[in-house]
């Protein structure tokens, strides 16, 4: 196949892009089958203090140009603590009636929703217990845990809401936890990686349960370049255990940082980039990979130089990388 897109489609999986209203030049249908917006659907541009809709015009730009160019969407993001605009420091009814315009909105035109993004603490200790929004939960019977009746749990009650608008008007929109640093069963040194752990028992409590609350799991893959980091053999083990959980796994948000002092020309990179394409093929419930931007200079990383094409502004080459993920799909 002669593009990422047609080769992805090919092998059984969608490969996308974080996309921009203003950054919509031919390669990004050419090339990829699916958008996330970077960030034209967070809350702090789209939510109003109850939870209401303002500033839809982006958004709409980019969900009417993936229909158009018969792209999958993965609305981005409902419940997270960052750039949380009006919604910042509310409470669940609020959250609850965002969730339901969000959805509402756009319908079956957004195939994807991440409905909580980056809920796990980074020192390993599970859930964010003491910043917004996870305040919101509470352990009515002081067990240690938001899991049992009586318990309020502002990821359960999400995806409950969620759940709720697409049954009742009959979407099939499916539902997404995404986080970041989840991506390998260890941590580098092999000590087994808490955070994953973490975000594995609660989809599996949400899934397990008669609910089935969750869909999807997306793993963001902002990756560094050292080959003995997260990238290696238990990417593809953990990927496989979350989908047998029976939610698709998605690599998310993917970058790699180019590590300058190698001076291989971007071959460390490609390798790299390879082995994460390799991981997701091999799992039949790996459905997607997003890259998190086109060009390095146009990347929230830019210093990184993590993506597959250089250039900008529309006029965009190639990188090893790309040839790398191209020839693996
Ligand atoms: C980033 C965007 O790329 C930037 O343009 C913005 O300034 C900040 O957010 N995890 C996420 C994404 O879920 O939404 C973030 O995107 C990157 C980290």
């Amino acid at each position: 196949e002669t593009t990422l897109r047609a080769a992805a489609t090919q092998a059984g999986l969608f490969f996308g892009v974080a996309a921009n209203p203003n950054r919509l030049s031919g390669i990004v249908n050419q090339e990829f089958g699916q958008l996330t917006p970077e960030n034209a659907m967070k809350p702090d541009t789209l939510a109003t203090s109850s939870g209401g809709l303002q500033n839809t015009g982006g958004a709409d730009t980019l969900v009417n140009y993936a229909a158009q160019n018969n792209m999958l969407v993965k609305g981005h993001t409902m419940v997270w603590h960052s750039q949380a605009g009006a919604l910042q420091g509310s409470n669940q009814n609020t959250l609850n009636n965002f969730i339901g315009n969000a959805l509402l909105r756009w319908g079956n035109r957004v195939q994807y929703w991440d409905v909580v993004n980056e809920a796990f603490e980074d020192n390993n200790t599970g859930r964010r217990r003491t910043q917004w929004p996870h305040t919101i939960s509470r352990d009515a019977n002081g067990d240690g845990d938001v899991l049992d009746a009586g318990d309020t749990d502002v990821i359960r009650d999400s995806f409950r809401r969620a759940k709720q608008v697409v049954q009742q008007n009959n979407l099939t929109t499916k539902l997404c936890i995404n986080d970041y640093d989840v991506e390998g069963l260890t941590v580098q040194g092999g000590a087994r990686n808490n955070k994953a752990q973490a975000l594995y028992e609660t989809v599996r409590a949400y899934t397990q349960s008669s609910e089935k609350l969750i869909d999807c799991v997306g793993f963001q893959a902002h990756f560094n370049d050292n080959p003995n980091s997260i990238i290696s053999n238990d990417l593809q083990a953990n990927i496989q255990r979350f989908a047998d959980l029976g939610v698709e796994v998605h690599i998310s948000e993917l970058d790699i940082d180019d590590d300058l002092s190698n001076n291989d020309i971007g071959q460390g990179q490609a390798e790299n980039y390879r082995k994460v394409v390799r991981a997701c093929l091999n799992v039949s419930m790996c459905k997607g990979i997003t890259v998190w931007g086109i060009a390095d200079s146009e990347s929230w990383r830019a210093s990184e130089r993590g993506l597959l094409f250089t250039g900008g502004n529309g006029n965009y080459q190639k990188k090893a990388a790309y040839y790398a993920v191209l020839e693996e799909l």
